[in-house]
């Protein structure tokens, strides 16, 4: 826990503009000293001069410097991030028995910018929602943001955008909305996936706590088709090659979802420094290395 973070700022910015436009030359000149004081959640700012303008017309020109309160989920400075690896590519179980993946690459590097440890634990789908807050910090499991889900956590930004495909056997005729009526689906219990399928009529929805078993009951002939995110469903289709077929769900009208790191519901300090980081990450090439290296090299 940072007991107490204290920080003095004394910042001069005189700035000068000389805008030409048209017809008319504005020149603005603005004079801002800010003193700011930063304990504990606490944030204090004296504004030692009020910015003093010598043209009546000027914008303010301003230096921000924020301190973002304490979230209660870093301060022990461990970040503990609950996952499913069960889901490639952006989370699976390694060859040493790890959880990898680009959503852990992902996750490590904000918990670095944080300056945060981070431990990864792995457990059900079904479990990660309820444990935010008691068990884990925060999930991160390719999931896709839904307003049922927003009633007990908060999102961070969207980091991935995905849609949910059909795994079918190589020789299968559905290809249509309508064909997936009546049908046995496969689907990884608790995901957008499940909750698609039991909107379709008629249909014999079975729920895995692992979407490999749904894609092994799919060769096996006891489900006949498999509803599950783009990204896994090519994994799938790469992996079991000439005895499934991944198709794209816009083929059947599913809507577009976007994934987002889930955070305890009220913690706006966690959001607002998880958001930063996910940005940094952006703006410095590190998420597209990662999409590289974990997503488009499958
Ligand atoms: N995007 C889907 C959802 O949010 C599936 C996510 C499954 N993720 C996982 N790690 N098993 O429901």
């Amino acid at each position: 826990m940072k007991k107490l973070l204290a920080s003095l700022l004394v910042a001069v910015m005189t700035m000068s503009m000389l805008t030409a436009c048209g017809s008319s030359d504005v020149a603005e000149t603005t004079e801002t000293t800010e003193a700011t004081e930063v304990e504990a959640t606490e944030t204090e700012t004296t504004e030692a001069e009020v910015a003093e303008t010598e043209d009546a017309e000027a914008t303010e020109a301003e230096t921000t410097e924020t301190e973002a309160a304490v979230s209660e989920a870093l301060a022990d400075g461990v970040l503990t991030v609950g996952t499913n690896a069960e889901f490639p590519p952006f989370e699976y179980v390694n060859d040493n028995g790890e959880p990898d993946g680009f959503d852990i690459a992902l996750i490590k590097a904000i918990g670095e910018k944080l300056g945060v440890e981070v431990e990864v634990e792995n457990m059900e789908f079904a479990s990660l929602i309820s444990s935010i807050g008691s068990k884990i910090d925060v999930a991160i499991a390719g999931m896709t943001v839904t307003d049922e889900r927003k009633e007990s956590v908060d999102f961070s930004d969207s980091y991935y955008d995905a849609v949910q495909y059909v795994v079918l056997p190589a020789d299968s005729e559905i290809a249509t909305a309508a064909d997936l009526e009546n049908k046995a689906i496969g689907v990884q219990l608790g995901t957008t996936g499940d909750f698609i399928a039991s909107d379709i009529a008629g249909a014999t929805v079975s729920q895995y706590n692992k979407a490999v078993d749904a894609v092994n009951d799919l060769i096996n002939g006891r489900v006949e088709c498999v509803i599950i995110d783009k990204n896994p469903a090519l994994v799938f289709e790469g992996k079991f090659e000439g005895q499934v077929v991944a198709v794209d769900g816009a083929q059947f009208g599913f809507e577009p979802e976007q994934y987002a790191i889930a955070m305890p519901k009220g913690d706006a300090a966690l959001v607002e420094q998880v958001n930063a980081a996910l940005a940094e990450i952006k703006a410095d090439g590190t998420f597209d290395e990662l999409v590289k290296t974990y997503i488009e090299a499958e």
